[in-house]
């Protein structure tokens, strides 16, 4: 995609974002970083707090990074994430894990048995998808979920912002797992927690794993008007 954020609407950019897992060996330009990054910061949060910290890795830092979280996994180094995720669905939303993850596998080539397949497909969350640039979001660890959501609202306006310039993002939750490594290479206190990253950069249109599509459930599954 080449639009520039000018000529693209808020409704072409909620549109047309997606989770992009696969990139090109091409650097995003610096004024284009500061650029969204600085359009992320117009969030809402309660009292105007903005308790969102990014710390951003490119070049020689991000090709450590990637080497030290491929090996951790690799090795088998436990996750240690400083929030949980329930991982398990049931219901709608176990639904909606399944399709999304039957699109995404199939694109893959990656039949439903394919344990190896899938730790493949798994590895390649902490590679970050081969992506120029991960950042890492975290927040104060004595805010809980009501601030957590501030920071939501953070992360989607970046990449909103992203896509708007034309660059891809894939947020990750497997990114929190390793959050000591990341408070370690970016200088961080034992006072912020680790809630994602988010690997971006240009969409490698060849990888069979981009042309993955999720779909979404009408939306009155989710709205209910009463008067
Ligand atoms: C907070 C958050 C965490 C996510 N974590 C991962 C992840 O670890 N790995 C991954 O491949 N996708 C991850 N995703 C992407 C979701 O799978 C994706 O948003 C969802 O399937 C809908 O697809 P779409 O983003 O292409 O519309 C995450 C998305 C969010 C919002």
């Amino acid at each position: 995609m080449t639009a520039s954020a000018s000529s693209m609407s808020l409704e072409t950019a909620i549109k047309e974002r997606r989770s992009v897992r696969g990139f090109l060996d091409q650097p995003v330009p610096q004024a284009v970083l500061e650029s969204v990054f600085s359009l992320a910061q117009h969030a809402p949060s309660n009292c105007n707090i903005q308790p969102w910290k990014v710390w951003i890795a490119s070049g020689a830092l991000k090709n450590h990074l990637r080497e030290q979280l491929v090996e951790k996994v690799v090795s088998g180094v436990p996750f240690n994430a400083d929030y949980e995720y329930p991982g398990k669905f049931d219901g709608d939303y176990r639904r909606r894990q399944v399709e999304c993850a039957v699109e995404l596998y199939s694109n893959m080539g990656i039949a439903r048995d394919d344990k190896e397949g899938r730790m493949r497909a798994s590895l390649r969350n902490f590679e970050l998808f081969d992506a120029p640039h991960v950042c890492f979001i975290g927040m104060d660890k004595r805010f809980g979920a009501s601030v957590a959501l501030d920071v939501g609202m953070y992360v989607q306006n970046l990449i909103l912002a992203m896509t708007a310039h034309g660059v891809a993002s894939c947020a990750q939750g497997a990114l929190r797992y390793y959050p000591d490594l990341v408070r370690e290479t970016f200088e961080i206190g034992d006072d912020i927690n680790i809630l994602l990253g988010i690997s971006f950069g240009y969409e490698d249109t060849d990888v069979p794993a981009n042309k993955t599509r999720v779909g979404r459930d009408e939306f009155r599954q989710s709205v209910v008007f009463s008067s």
